[in-house]
């Protein structure tokens, strides 16, 4: 028996994690603390809504006397942190939201997590879900370790990188059983259409512009999202207390190949020709402080927890491009309202 707090679990990766533990774990009591910004959405669980094992609370992890009851009223033992601004484009916008949230909220859980553990830490998990963007950029070669030294360049890597010392620190300073992991690119159902993949599903289908920065020749590391979910799982139940864990399918892309294979799957599944969408591929200004290249080592997590992604890229992308062209209500709930002044702000001008 467990009771899980997973903050965050109305968003992407959130949402997945909240369902697979849901599903396959009856015994345990997941607690699902998200304040719901426009990121977080709970759509994203109606599957798992009425399950007696599974409880929403609303509130914002920053706000310490509300957590702190939380804990109290669900007893909580283990805590899975992912509730996080997430978009470096955002981070280059409004820093300040991303120190508010990601440094100063996980500061403000890491303190509700101590005083209700109080000293008595059998049993306890205070779980830290991390990125490779810590790590900074690559060149054209290597890999990032758990010892790659960090070295973050957008505000959103930075108030990351800022988080995952501040657990450190409560491990180091008050004993806090903790583990972090750092995970590559995410892509799969229910990402929200700021980020690469969704975002341009959304406009092949629609016959918008396909906003590429620089010249697309950036790389990220890309996993499917269920196979993140099933990486915390395992390193949840067996990872080593204070020990860091890089999660990724060793499975680079360059942005324009990328874009090119989104462009095929979407024409083949909308029965246009394959390719007739590449004229919708508009260079244009780079992003600040571009990182060139992200590429995860995950052997330890092989060798020592024996995870290994279960999908292959291609079939990945399938069903990720099938899912949203099947799901387009609920791209439309998303994509109205707020996230229209959205897009005019960042890609009209
Ligand atoms: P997301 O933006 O889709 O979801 C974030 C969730 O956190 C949302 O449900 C939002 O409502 C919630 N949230 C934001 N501020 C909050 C607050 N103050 N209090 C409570 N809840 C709040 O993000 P995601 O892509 O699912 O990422 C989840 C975590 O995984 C983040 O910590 C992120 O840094 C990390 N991560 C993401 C990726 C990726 O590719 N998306 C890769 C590696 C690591
Ligand atoms: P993104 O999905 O924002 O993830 P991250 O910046 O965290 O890696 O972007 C993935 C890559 O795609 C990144 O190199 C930036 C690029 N990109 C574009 O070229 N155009 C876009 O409109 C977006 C959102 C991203």
């Amino acid at each position: 028996m467990k009771n899980i707090l997973v903050t965050g679990g109305a968003g992407f990766i959130g949402s997945h994690l909240v369902r697979l533990l849901v599903n396959k774990y009856p015994e345990y009591h997941v607690i699902n603390m998200d304040v719901l910004t426009y990121a977080g959405n709970l759509e994203n669980l109606k599957d798992v809504e009425d399950k007696e094992n599974y409880t929403f609370v609303k509130c914002d992890i920053c706000d310490l006397k509300k957590v702190s009851q939380i804990f109290k009223e669900y007893n909580i033992d283990s805590v899975i942190h992912l509730a996080a601004e997430s978009h470096v484009d955002r981070s280059i916008e409004d820093p300040f939201s991303f120190a508010q949230t990601n440094v100063m909220g996980t500061l403000s859980l890491l303190q509700a997590t101590k005083g209700f553990w109080n000293s008595n830490f059998e049993n306890k998990l205070f779980y830290h879900v991390s990125t490779d963007e810590v790590y900074g950029s690559l060149g054209e070669e290597g890999f990032f370790t758990e010892e790659t030294a960090y070295d973050p360049h957008s505000p959103y890597s930075a108030s990351k990188a800022s988080s995952d010392h501040f657990v450190r620190a409560f491990a180091d300073t008050y004993g806090l059983p903790v583990v972090i992991s750092n995970c590559s690119n995410n892509y799969g159902s229910y990402q929200f259409p700021e980020k690469l993949i969704p975002l341009f599903i959304n406009n092949i289908v629609n016959n918008k512009p396909l906003p590429v920065y620089g010249k697309g020749e950036n790389v990220r590391d890309w996993l499917f999202v269920n196979d993140h979910a099933r990486a915390i799982d395992v390193i949840f139940h067996k990872g080593k207390l204070g020990d860091t864990y890089n999660i990724g399918g060793f499975n680079e892309w360059k942005n324009i190949d990328l874009i090119k294979v989104m462009i095929k799957t979407v024409d083949r599944l909308l029965g246009r020709n394959e390719g007739t969408s590449e004229k919708l591929i508009t260079y244009v200004t780079d992003r600040a402080g571009h990182d060139l290249r992200y590429a995860i080592d995950s052997s330890k997590l092989k060798n020592e927890l024996g995870w290994e992604p279960s999908l292959q890229f291609e079939e990945g992308i399938e069903k990720t491009v099938a899912w949203y062209l099947q799901n387009n209500e609920w791209m439309e709930k998303v994509t109205s309202g707020k996230y229209q002044e959205y897009y005019q702000k960042m890609y009209d001008n």
